[in-house]
């Protein structure tokens, strides 16, 4: 286990005056001390339940919960088949521990969510990144990479992918991908693991059905897809709730590394969660968080086409937390940061997102947690430490010339 050099740069993204478009917050802000009151009161209702420990495998409550909110993402789900989790990262933990051994590879999009490669790294996997386009993951680069694999006897256990505004991209899988994907993971007996925190995030665009609902409509049921949910990014992080929805024969092992992990989830915070989508207007929330977001989005986007120069490009989300800019080969986005923090706007860069090193001329901002006169403003400082670097490499370029020339010319001489 090693910890990014970043990461400890992140810690002083709390000085006051920094504009971070480094986090991955959704606006909790947003939800409002009455609502949480409101909720806090009818747990205290039944306090001794809230206050003991619970199932391994969640109340059956949450569950029912569960089922509502991924019906309203288009799927059947069957409450048998739902494990509440601490989080969708516990979720990619206990999916490593079940399913990895020392040696198996994962394939999964480049770049992919940090938090997922972390959870992995502890099993030791070997990470085959496919490369994305606009499209998300390429499925036949991820066919070329499985058949490589194959002949090298690499043992590839599950196809990761975060399909709906992916984290770091802000790329959303489409439709006949996704059908590809399943196609493969049946020609190569495959596990997908499919990641979807944002999905219900969406402020432009179709909704496109989630991997899990189309083996639903193609094949009858829920046999190769292990889908992680979480509450976090449609209620808030701080509950620690998520869950996996798989076939009962993974859920028994879920469990079993559970019990070793944390016993159970906090009743406490499920007790919340279900009172609040039991009697409150969920999805009213949802619709005010994506409202905010778009908002925000918008302004990132402007501020990116007014600011930038035209060597930096970047992706257009439909909805979720993210863009990911790409800056020209020659800027090193990790050494630059230090620079950018002094100017007083930060951002994640591209490289914790790769297992190999690769994305060190990217970047991921994050737009759903500073107000639209700041996102601007960040913009705006971002575009100059990124012109500086630029102007320095053009300056090497003309006094490496100038050197050139001038010892040629000292050559003649001599
Ligand atoms: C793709 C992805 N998966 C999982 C997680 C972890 O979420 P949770 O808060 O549910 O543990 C995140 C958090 O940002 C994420 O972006």
């Amino acid at each position: 286990m090693k910890s990014a050099a970043t990461r400890d740069l992140m810690a002083t993204l709390s000085r006051p005056g920094i504009i971070s478009l480094a986090g991955g917050f959704p606006d909790t802000r947003a939800f409002g001390e009455e609502a949480f009151r409101e909720i806090s009161h009818n747990v205290a209702a039944d306090s001794a339940q809230a206050l003991q420990y619970g199932p391994t495998a969640g109340l059956e409550g949450i569950k029912d919960i569960i089922v509502d909110v991924m019906a309203a993402e288009g799927m059947r789900a069957n409450q048998e088949d739902v494990f509440v989790t601490t989080g969708a990262q516990q979720g990619l933990d206990l999916v490593g521990k079940v399913f990895l051994d020392e040696g198996d590879a994962v394939l999964c999009e480049g770049p992919t969510y940090a938090g997922a490669l972390n959870a992995f790294a502890a099993y030791r996997p070997r990470i085959l990144h496919v490369p994305m386009d606009r499209a998300g993951m390429m499925p036949n680069v991820a066919r070329e990479a499985l058949n490589k694999a194959r002949k090298q006897g690499i043992h590839v256990k599950f196809i990761y992918t975060v399909p709906n505004f992916q984290n770091p991209t802000g790329v959303t899988l489409a439709v006949e991908r996704r059908h590809e994907l399943l196609k493969i993971a049946e020609e190569y007996d495959l596990v997908i693991l499919e990641d979807n925190p944002y999905g219900m995030l969406r402020f432009e665009g179709e909704s496109l059905p989630t991997i899990a609902a189309l083996e639903q409509e193609t094949a009858g049921g829920t046999d190769r897809v292990v889908y992680l949910g979480t509450f976090s990014k449609i209620f808030a992080p701080g509950v620690r709730l998520g869950w996996v929805h798989a076939q009962p024969g993974i859920l028994h092992k879920l469990n079993i590394g559970k019990q070793g992990a944390d016993l159970c989830s906090s009743n406490l915070t499920q007790m919340m969660i279900y009172s609040y989508f039991k009697h409150a207007n969920w999805g009213g929330y949802v619709t005010r968080l994506t409202t905010l977001y778009k908002e925000r989005s918008d302004a990132m986007l402007d501020s990116l086409a007014e600011f930038m120069p035209k060597e930096v490009h970047w992706t257009h989300p439909e909805g979720g937390l993210f863009v990911w800019a790409t800056l020209p080969s020659y800027v090193d986005a990790t050494s630059m940061l230090p620079r950018a923090i002094a100017r007083n706007v930060a951002y994640v860069p591209g490289e914790g997102f790769y297992a190999g090193g690769s994305g060190k001329n990217c970047m991921r901002l994050n737009f759903s947690f500073v107000e639209p006169g700041k996102i601007r403003r960040g913009i705006e400082l971002l575009s100059e430490v990124i012109r500086e670097r630029m102007e320095l490499r053009s300056d090497m370029e003309r006094a490496s010339q100038l050197g050139g020339s001038r010892s040629a010319v000292g050559n003649t001489e001599r």
